[in-house]
């Protein structure tokens, strides 16, 4: 018997092309599993009314392991057009099969490393002014919260009348007390402490293995004073546990232009949900964007690990597939850190560097050449390329 089972979930579109190579990948470094295949995502949505089966739901529950590829999501119209006839009109709502699966299993610790490989041409640079440039080594991992904050899914256009009532008794309701319902959208923005008190500790917990001096708590407690405000306090409080690391603290805008400036100040960034999804993208846009950026959900029991990028629907048919399976294959090494196989991760990591670094096999968005059927004859490597060449580094 393999020593781990791993729920396999391809979705839809490209996540069906990167996810077995991210499985030859862990073949390749004998990684002992199997792996168990599961339904996700849009296809589940038109013929189940459900883009997220009980089916898998049991899986990822008696497995706890996932590898998940991406889903497509379309607006609330076009999912209803889309339902198979027979289930159309029956109340099926479309919610997102990941949102829904990181608050099924409380995956509340969402983890997303912004890590630059030299002589990747997409990495950021910054000129000096001898007219030279820097090439500024970028190491960031952003911990964001998974299941809170704006994501939290509380939230009306045209909110009933005691939730209006509730509105009202507060002061500064008073400047909308007169907005027609239909005109009034309201999203809750909900903190807990406890979840505030578990992503900042697996920041500080990060930072404390990876031997780094600061943790930056990047909210905006000045004018978001309750739910921002929980975040720092919480902050402070958890930080008093590690000595050896400093706590630094930042606003969301004000962060957004630092890491314009010097992204590598930052190694270590906890946010709650919306403020870290924004932070992971746009660091993520410094090292390579979507082709290079992984995640992780963890929770307490069950955790699901995927790359950033979504299904890109639009080389979903291509044949041979173009897009770049490094976002993939990173998620895949980030499972293996997560089980405690870091040693087997770190050398696809190192095989990957490999690569990137020796510049043969690049990806269509490693040229910076628009992605499509004829980016290969420009001389871009395909998917499946360019996993054979990591392989080819584990060697
Ligand atoms: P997307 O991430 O699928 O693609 C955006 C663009 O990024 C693509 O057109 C492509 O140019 C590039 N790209 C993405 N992955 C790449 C890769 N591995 N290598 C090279 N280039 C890559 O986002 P988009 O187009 O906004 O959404 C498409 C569908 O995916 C939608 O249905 C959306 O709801 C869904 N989505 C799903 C996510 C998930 O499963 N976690 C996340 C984001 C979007
Ligand atoms: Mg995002």
């Amino acid at each position: 018997m393999a020593k781990h089972t791993v729920v396999s979930m391809p979705g839809d579109g490209i996540g069906n092309q990167v996810l077995p190579e991210a499985v030859r990948v862990l073949k390749a470094v004998g990684f002992d599993a199997e792996y168990v295949h599961a339904d996700i995502g849009w296809e589940c949505w038109i013929n189940e009314g459900n883009a997220l089966p009980q089916r898998t739901i049991d899986l990822l529950a008696k497995h706890k392991l996932g590898l998940f590829g991406a889903i497509t999501s379309k607006p609330n119209k076009e999912a209803q057009a889309e339902l198979k006839p027979e289930l159309r009109g029956k109340g099926h709502v479309y919610y997102s099969p990941i949102v829904t699966m990181r608050q099924k299993f409380n995956l509340d610790i969402c983890m997303r490393p912004c890590v630059g490989f030299l002589g990747n041409p997409l990495n950021y640079i910054r000129k000096r002014v001898d007219g030279g440039f820097d090439e500024p080594r970028i190491d960031t991992t952003v911990f964001r919260q998974n299941t809170e904050g704006m994501y939290a899914g509380v939230e009306w256009t045209n909110p009933p009348e005691n939730v209006r009532a509730a509105l009202n008794t507060h002061p500064r309701f008073k400047a909308f007390a007169n907005v027609p319902p239909a005109d009034l959208a309201v999203s809750v923005r909900i903190i807990t402490r406890p979840a505030a008190r578990r992503i900042v500790t697996a920041a500080f917990e990060y930072a404390k293995k990876r031997g780094f001096k600061g943790v930056t708590i990047c909210e905006k407690p000045n004018v978001v004073r309750e739910t921002s405000g929980m975040m720092e306090e919480t902050a402070k409080e958890v930080a008093k546990n590690y000595p050896g690391i400093d706590l630094w603290s930042t606003n969301i805008d004000a962060q957004l232009m630092w890491l314009n400036k010097n992204p590598e100040d930052y190694n270590v960034i906890v946010a709650s949900n919306l403020f870290g999804d924004i932070l992971s993208d746009a660091f993520a846009g410094l090292v390579g964007g979507l082709g290079f950026a992984a995640s992780g959900n963890i929770g307490d029991e069950v955790a699901v690990f995927e790359p950033t990028h979504g299904s890109a629907p639009k080389y979903a048919e291509l044949n041979p597939p173009i897009v770049n399976p490094i976002a993939m294959i990173l998620t895949a090494a980030m499972m293996l850190d997560h089980i405690g196989e870091g040693a087997r991760a770190d050398r696809i990591r190192k095989a990957i560097a490999d690569v990137v670094k020796e510049g043969k096999v690049r990806t269509y968005d490693m040229m910076r050449i628009s992605g499509g059927a004829k980016s290969i004859s420009q001389g871009a490597a395909s998917t499946i390329l360019m996993t054979d060449a990591i392989l080819a580094k584990l060697k």
